[in-house]
């Protein structure tokens, strides 16, 4: 029997094309120079896309497939994929969730603990030679303070065990109250923001939760209150944040998502009180492997007429 055809929309690690490789027919959309003579010539024999969390799945795209049957997101969030195009069009849709949650938590508290004990600055006076020249501030700690989660998740719930680690006071926000959790529902956003120390936000992408964080929250949050986005770039007034950072409206950030990936505004590179990340949350080897057997098992159990082992459509 041939190999079905699959479109691979971003690169994946060489143990992920290795099987890939073996079991189907990888056409590499990321590699094409003209995407849509690419698609033209192709698209009639795809049966699957592989693709990743940011790059999502548009309905022009899965316009363009006639055969499409299912896309596979190496990622947890599918909001980059038009889940209403899929279910009108019988498409399937995967994702990966759970395996990745511990890794972005710990980025998460990485974030907050390189915002708030200024790690990067501390490495920058050593690294050149500054120690003992250079002041290094005192910073603030961590341990004790008050949390507030914007999202109560798998990954929501596994930063909060990490800040309960350090002795956090922990509440969060999201649509509903979470029975399985301990910690303090508070439905208003605005008043977590005001009553928290460090705000870290990990809710799904999409319209719902477009620009949640605005400028009244992180007035709210206030000039000793620190922000992390471990979520998607969307979330956030990013007009806002920046604003907010540059006349100290809030104390610092730690940021692993922005707009317009990777191509961010450009403001962000000036500010002494962000610390950025490449969106790396789940960017460990062990995660990342995880992660891409599951895309494959996905994609496995689809063309052998199994259950999907992680469906979201
Ligand atoms: C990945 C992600 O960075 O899980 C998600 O939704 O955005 C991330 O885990 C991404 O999918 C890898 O490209």
């Amino acid at each position: 029997m041939s190999k079905p055809e699959i479109l691979l929309a971003g690169a994946y690690p060489e143990w992920d094309m290795v099987d890939l490789e073996a079991k189907y027919v990888v056409h590499k959309l990321y590699e094409a120079a003209d995407r849509d003579a690419f698609v033209r010539e192709i698209g009639g024999n795809i049966r699957a896309i592989a693709t990743r969390g940011e790059l999502g799945a548009s309905a022009e795209l899965m316009t363009s497939l006639p055969k499409l049957e299912v896309v596979s997101v190496y990622g947890v969030g599918t909001d980059a994929v038009n889940l209403a195009h899929a279910r009108e069009n019988g498409i399937r849709v995967t994702n990966t969730p759970d395996v990745l949650s511990d890794d972005v938590a710990d980025l998460a508290i990485g974030l907050l603990l390189s915002a708030a004990r200024l790690i990067p600055r501390g490495d920058a006076i050593v690294r050149s030679g500054q120690w003992g020249k250079a002041a290094m501030p005192l910073v603030t700690r961590v341990s004790g303070k008050r949390v507030g989660v914007v999202g109560m998740g798998r990954i929501g719930q596994a930063i909060a065990r990490r800040a309960a680690g350090f002795d956090c006071d922990i509440r969060y926000f999201s649509r509903n109250a979470h029975t399985q959790v301990s910690y303090q529902y508070e439905p208003d956003l605005l008043k977590l923001a005001d009553w928290t120390e460090f705000l870290i936000v990990i809710v799904p992408g999409g319209d719902a939760t477009k620009n949640i964080i605005n400028t009244e929250v992180l007035k709210a949050l206030g000039p000793d209150g620190i922000l992390v986005n471990v979520s998607r770039g969307s979330t956030v007034d990013e007009e806002a944040l920046i604003g907010a950072l540059q006349t100290r409206t809030i104390k610092a950030a730690g940021l692993d998502v922005f707009h317009n990936e990777p191509n961010i505004d450009e403001r962000f590179f000036a500010l002494d009180n962000a610390v950025l990340q490449p969106h790396h949350g789940s960017g460990t080897v062990e995660t990342r492997k995880a992660m891409g057997q599951l895309v494959r098992d996905n994609l496995a159990a689809h063309f052998a007429g199994q259950p999907l082992p992680t469906p979201v459509v």
